[in-house]
This record gives C-alpha cells, sequence and structure tokens, in this order.
C-alpha cells in the first residue's frame, strides 16, 4: 500500500459556497502547482476529513467531484490516486506555431463596407454628433433596476429560455398601444418583429426585399449606413434629390418610369442629414406612386418623438391602404442608442417572414430587457422621460441656433428645423471645412463635414450639427470657439459669391 500524501491543509472555508467545492478546488490547486503529481495517494475520505475539521461526507463529495473532473482517479482496491492523465494538460503543438496574427485571410471573402475613417477621439472634447440624445437625461436608474427585477423573477421561475423570434410580447403589446395611440398606425402585435435597433431592422428588411441587381432609390443626401446595408445585399442604389421640401417625388417617378425600382429608403419626419420634414403633398403622391409601381417604402422614423412646433405629422404607415410602407423605428433617440432596442411594422405576412429570418440570425433579442422596457412603458416612465427630454432638446435646439447666430453669423445659415436633434448648418463658400474642422478639434470641439452623406456630389459645404446631447453652455462654448476658428481662417465680411 503507498503511503497516502499528508495534506498540511489548514483551510478557513468562506460562508456562501458548499465546503466539498472549496475542498475540491484546493486540492486541484495543489495539482495544478504540481506539489501533488499524477500518481500520489490521496488519503481515504475518512483521513482526509479527520484532517481538515469536516465530516466524511463532505469529503466524499469533494472527491467524487475532483473524479468526475478527472484530476482524481480511483484504482478499486488500491485506492484514490492524482489522475496519470490531468485535465489541463499543455496541448502538443503538431507544427512550428505561426508565432505573429495573421492579417490577410487565406480564402474568399466579403469586407461589408467601404472602410470608413472613424472620428477622432479626443478625450473631454465637445463633439457634435449626428443627433445623439444626452444619456444623462435617460431613466438609466429605473431601467436597471426594472432589468435587475425581471431577470431575477424570471431566474426564479426557470423562465430564461426561448421565446417568441418577434420578440416579447410584453413589449410587442406596448409598442402596439403607443404607435396605435400616438403614431395613427394600425398595428397588432403580431405585425410587429422587435428587433436590436434600427441598423438590424434595415438588415432583415432588405434581406426579405432585394436580390443582387434590385434597385434601391434612396435619398440624397441621406444616411450613409443604410446604403451600406443595401450594397452588401447586392443592390443598386439610385439617389434621389432632397429639396426643402423633403425628397423630389418627381423625379422619384421619372426614375420608376426609367427601370423597375424595388424599394425606396426614407427618412421622412425629419429628413436625415438636413432635417426637413417631407411635405403632406408629396406624401400623398408618393404613397399613390408606390403603390402604382409596386416600390416598398422603408420609411425610418427614427425620432418621432422630437418636434417641436406643431403636432408632428404622422408616419407614412398610418396611410398606406397598399400596404407598401414598412415602417422603422428604435429607442436609440429616445433612451440612447446602447439599448438595442427597435422594431419593424408592416403587412402581417411579411412580419411574420421577419420573424423567421430573424430567428436565423439572432434565434432572439434580449427578452429581458425588452420586458423592462414593457414596465417602463406601462408604468409611465417613458411618457415623462420624453417629457422631459423633448423641453430640455426644444431649448438647446434654440440655444445652438441663438449662438450660432451670433458668434458665427456671418459664416452659416440655417433653416430652424421643426423638431429633431440636429441642425443642418451651411457654411460660407470661402469656407474650407476641413481646414475648420482639423482647427477645432485641436480645441477640443468636433464637427464632422456632412459630405458624407452624399452618394453623389455636388455636396452642400455643410454640416450636420447635433446638439441633444450638448447642454445649453456646452453648446455655447463649442460655438464660441467655432466662430474663433471661423475668423481666423476667413476673411470675416459677408461673401457675396
Ligand atoms: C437616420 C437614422 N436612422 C436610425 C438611427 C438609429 O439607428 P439604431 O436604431 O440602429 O441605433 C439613426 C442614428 O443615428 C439615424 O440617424
Amino acid at each position: 500500500m503507498l503511503r497516502a500524501w499528508d495534506t498540511n491543509f489548514h483551510p478557513t472555508f468562506a460562508a456562501g459556497r458548499a465546503v466539498y467545492l472549496q475542498i475540491s478546488e484546493l486540492i486541484a490547486t495543489e495539482i495544478r502547482r504540481g506539489r501533488l503529481q499524477p500518481g500520489t495517494a490521496l488519503p481515504g475520505t475518512r483521513e482526509i476529513a479527520k484532517q481538515l475539521g469536516v465530516n466524511r461526507k463532505t469529503a466524499v463529495l469533494a472527491y467524487e467531484e475532483l473524479l468526475a473532473q478527472g484530476w482524481l482517479e480511483a484504482q478499486t482496491t488500491r485506492g484514490t490516486f492524482v489522475s496519470s492523465q490531468l485535465p489541463e494538460s499543455t496541448p502538443t503543438a503538431f507544427a512550428p506555431a505561426a508565432g505573429r496574427p495573421v492579417e490577410a485571410p487565406g480564402f474568399r471573402w466579403q469586407d461589408p463596407s467601404e472602410p470608413e475613417q472613424p472620428p477622432v477621439a479626443i478625450p473631454g472634447a465637445l463633439v457634435f454628433n449626428d443627433g445623439t440624445p444626452d444619456a444623462r437625461l435617460a431613466p438609466v436608474a429605473t431601467l436597471a433596476s426594472a432589468y435587475r427585477r425581471v431577470m431575477q423573477g424570471r431566474g426564479r421561475r426557470n423562465q430564461l429560455g426561448y421565446d417568441n423570434p418577434l420578440g416579447s410580447l410584453p413589449l410587442r403589446e406596448a409598442l402596439s398601444r403607443m404607435l396605435n395611440q400616438d403614431r395613427g398606425l394600425s398595428t397588432t402585435p403580431a405585425s410587429i418583429c422587435l428587433t436590436r435597433g434600427t441598423q438590424m431592422a434595415l438588415y432583415l428588411t432588405a434581406r426579405l426585399l432585394l436580390q443582387p441587381g434590385d434597385v434601391v432609390a434612396v435619398e440624397n443626401p441621406g444616411y450613409p449606413p443604410a446604403w451600406q446595408t443595401f450594397r452588401l445585399l447586392g443592390a443598386e442604389l439610385a439617389p434621389v434629390r432632397v429639396d426643402e421640401e423633403g425628397l423630389c417625388v418627381d423625379e422619384l417617378e421619372a426614375l420608376c418610369q426609367r427601370r423597375p425600382v424595388r424599394a425606396l429608403y426614407l427618412t421622412p419626419h425629419h429628413q436625415f442629414p438636413t432635417t426637413v420634414t417631407l411635405r403632406a403633398a408629396r406624401r400623398v403622391q408618393l404613397l399613390a406612386l408606390a403603390a402604382r409601381y409596386g416600390v416598398a417604402i422603408i420609411e425610418d422614423d427614427y425620432d418621432h418623438e422630437f418636434h417641436f412646433h406643431y403636432q408632428p405629422m404622422l408616419p407614412l404607415a398610418s396611410a398606406d391602404p397598399h400596404g407598401v410602407v414598412i415602417y422603422i423605428s428604435s429607442l436609440s433617440k429616445l433612451i440612447a442608442p446602447a439599448l438595442r432596442v427597435g422594431y419593424v411594422t408592416g403587412p402581417a405576412a411579411f412580419v411574420a417572414a421577419l420573424g423567421r429570418l430573424r430567428a436565423l440570425i439572432d434565434r432572439q433579442g434580449d427578452t429581458v430587457l425588452e420586458q423592462a422596457v414593457a414596465d417602463l412603458i406601462d408604468e409611465g416612465e417613458i411618457k415623462r422621460h420624453t417629457r422631459r427630454a423633448h423641453a430640455e432638446y426644444h431649448t438647446r435646439r434654440d440655444a445652438l441656433a441663438d449662438a450660432l447666430r451670433q458668434l458665427a453669423g456671418n459664416f452659416v445659415e440655417f433653416v430652424l428645423p421643426a423638431g429633431g436633434m440636429a441642425l443642418w448648418v451651411t457654411f460660407r463658400e470661402d469656407v474650407d471645412l476641413e481646414l475648420v474642422t482639423e482647427e477645432l478639434a485641436r480645441r477640443k470641439v468636433v464637427i464632422t463635414p456632412g459630405s458624407r452623406y452624399y452618394l453623389e456630389g455636388p455636396a452642400a459645404n455643410s454640416v450636420r450639427m447635433g446638439y441633444a446631447a450638448l447642454t445649453p453652455a456646452e453648446l455655447a462654448h463649442a460655438v464660441e470657439q467655432l466662430g474663433a476658428v471661423l475668423r481666423q481662417h476667413t476673411s470675416g465680411a459677408k461673401s457675396t459669391t
């Protein structure tokens, strides 16, 4: 009989974790450290229980755990030993190691998008973004506690399994009520598919609609992330001009007469990036045209809540008897982009197919988050937040407009938008926006020239200046810097060209 190893363990066991697991971890650690070599005999369970001051049953459980994990092996008549085949042995190299990360793939593949310069991250800078909300205003504490409550409750009831790929029913019910009451739509929970934000909704929609070579009409200027999705699926983009009344529907009609158009991607409420609202007469004309030519209208209603002057115009989807509109929105602008909750609604058969496609890609969304958001809607928390944010963004829009008029009025022009989260500011022809962008970055203020929103030229000398994420004081300071840079780099006098 081999002499069993004397443990020399004097452990103090932590509360809240099973003692047998703590013993098994202790022994596994000793094996890993090499203090216990393969083949070493262990004391019997009675003996080790005595050494460790625990009862024998606990020692038996600890050994069973180590046997199950492969750290120990039992030999029927001889006792228990450290396993000769340890579970964590060093893998054997079958060839010399590559030794460095591989850059270029050794296979055919497809990059989904044009490489884009990521915006320069400047610590502490004030950023005029595309128009994202101020997360400092969002009801994050309430949402966090709702999430925790839902997670714990569902865990206790063993309800953390698979759900409907269309998304959790309580949120679809809450959104359906909201869309029908506030936005004039006629939805049911079954005609809504939840997604992780607009971008996923666009991808799923485009995947069902498009075949390689199909033509998709898009606003010019417009929203490049949508264009990239359509291009990835093989679509050809056809730019349609946007003027002060929104999309030029006559131009779209001329395009439809020339060639078949499968879909139109549109931001009619506050056009991205120019902020114009599509006029009522054009909406009527557009819906009739889409029905006539069989064009699917993808309506992206990304910042519906923030409209300041008059009752917002209802979405195109509210007046669509022919089933041509696919309506997409998300909570990214209302709460925060990090909250990946979006949705699509449209003809019921199409939405059911979206659910089937979604199941193949992502199975389902974050159903705990979806339920937590539904609770916040039902408790009136989202409505309260919307009212607060609406008032604040209205103030911020006016603060930015005032600051621009006062501090840079000689250099810029803009039409005060009826809503949204950004101004579309056009600079004088002699202002070099690339240069101004660089100089401003040195002063810790970030703007991005709007030329990137054009599918084809000529691009306006404009910048989309998101105001929602900056306080009035931050806006004033940032525009002061802008004014200083403009004066430094141009003549200062109003150009006559
Ligand atoms: C035109 C447009 N649509 C949608 C979104 C929101 O996208 P997501 O819901 O994927 O965050 C944005 C955000 O910038 C946007 O500008």
